[in-house]
């Protein structure tokens, strides 16, 4: 048995209460479904700015009514120090999702950004750590890396940050490790590579790399390739990222507290692959798409290879992801394929 499956059960016979911040985007939603279905009591804080009611209605539909019942959800901002106290208040374990995601959003908007991803994060950790919070697990970014150059990436060799983003989400890193230290506050932060999965938005000028290809491929539209595509990322499926926010936020081992981890799958794909990729899965799923990709120039504040070294998570927290890439996708393309089908047929 992993430990993954030896937390499962430990957690359905002593449930807990967990705080999931950005609980109505798309990996706070996916952290709530699981959470929920383990039969643990959530408390979820929103203000809806990239995150959708129609998310959270998605976990109902998939949980039973008594796991629902479990849920409350608060519409809070955590640049409000206010909501963030309300929220936190008699919870365990703290999963800290919300904030201003995207490179190019934080270049338009770096005030915007670095309200919700400093002070609206740095306004959390205080109510975290003055609620009494077990410990607080955040997301943190593989944009940390910047322009250092090793691959495959290992946690304690950074670069300098590359966006405003990037910026962002070092400063949390910075936080976190000096309330480790000042108030003994338990804080362990967890770099994401490119997540993917249900429930990812595909809308907007701000959406990532997989839903906006789906969705354009299913539309029939251009899929823009910025730069020669030979630019590469570990995808990451959202079910190993859940994994590993339950495996942090649960650790009792000394070691593994007050430090950061690198989250993906240690792959490397690049988007000239992806796009092979993402035309096999749509085709297993009954859509054709026959078009070349059309390619664009680089795009500012874009890292040009990425790829984790994740053996310190396997090591400290026993994460061993369940999901490739292609695993991934095969899972994930009934639903975009059926998702859009239904946006389409309401625009109609
Ligand atoms: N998706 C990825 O590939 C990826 C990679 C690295 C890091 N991350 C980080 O993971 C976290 C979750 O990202 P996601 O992909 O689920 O994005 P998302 O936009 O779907 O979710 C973020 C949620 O936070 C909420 N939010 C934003 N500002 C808020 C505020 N001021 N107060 C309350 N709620 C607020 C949004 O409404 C949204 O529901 C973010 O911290 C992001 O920076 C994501």
């Amino acid at each position: 048995m992993t430990t993954y499956e030896t937390l499962r059960r430990t957690l359905e016979v002593a449930p807990r209460i967990w705080l999931v911040t950005g609980v109505a985007g798309f990996i706070g939603s996916n952290l709530l479904e699981t959470l929920l279905k383990l039969d643990q009591r959530v408390i979820g804080l929103d203000n809806f700015a990239t995150g959708y009611p129609h998310n959270l209605d998605e976990v109902q539909s998939l949980v039973s009514a008594e796991q629902w019942d479990n849920f409350r959800f608060i519409e809070g901002d955590i640049r409000n120090l206010d909501d963030c106290r309300r929220a936190a208040e008699g919870v365990d374990y703290v999963l800290h999702q919300a904030a201003l995601g995207s490179v190019p959003r934080s270049l338009d908007d770096p005030l915007a950004t670095n309200a919700s991803n400093i002070d609206g994060f740095l306004n959390m950790l205080v109510a975290a750590r003055d609620a009494g919070v077990k410990s607080f697990v955040y997301a943190a970014s593989s944009s940390t890396y910047g322009d250092h150059p090793g691959l495959p990436k290992v946690e304690d060799m950074i670069g300098k940050p590359l966006s405003p983003y990037a910026v962002t989400k070092y400063v949390n890193e910075l936080y976190a490790e000096v309330f480790a230290r000042c108030y003994g506050f338990t804080t362990i932060g967890l770099r994401y590579f490119n997540v993917f999965g249900r429930r990812q938005d595909p809308e907007g000028a701000y959406a990532a790399v997989i839903p906006r290809w789906i969705a354009a491929m299913i539309d029939g539209d251009d899929v823009i390739i910025n730069g020669d595509g030979e630019t590469s990322r570990d995808f990451c499926f959202v079910d190993n990222v859940v994994q590993v926010n339950l495996l942090a936020a649960a650790s009792t081992d000394e070691a593994a507290r007050n430090q950061v981890y690198n989250v993906a799958v240690g792959d490397r794909t690049s988007l000239n692959q992806l796009f092979e990729a993402l035309r096999g899965a749509l085709a297993a799923n009954a859509v054709r798409y026959e078009k070349p990709p059309v390619y664009h120039d680089f795009r500012a504040g874009d890292v040009r290879h990425s790829q984790a070294d994740i053996t310190k998570a396997k090591r400290l927290l026993g994460f061993v992801p369940s999901h490739t890439i292609e695993a991934g996708l095969k899972a994930v393309m009934p639903w975009y394929v059926k998702r859009r089908a239904v946006t389409r047929g309401s625009r109609r």
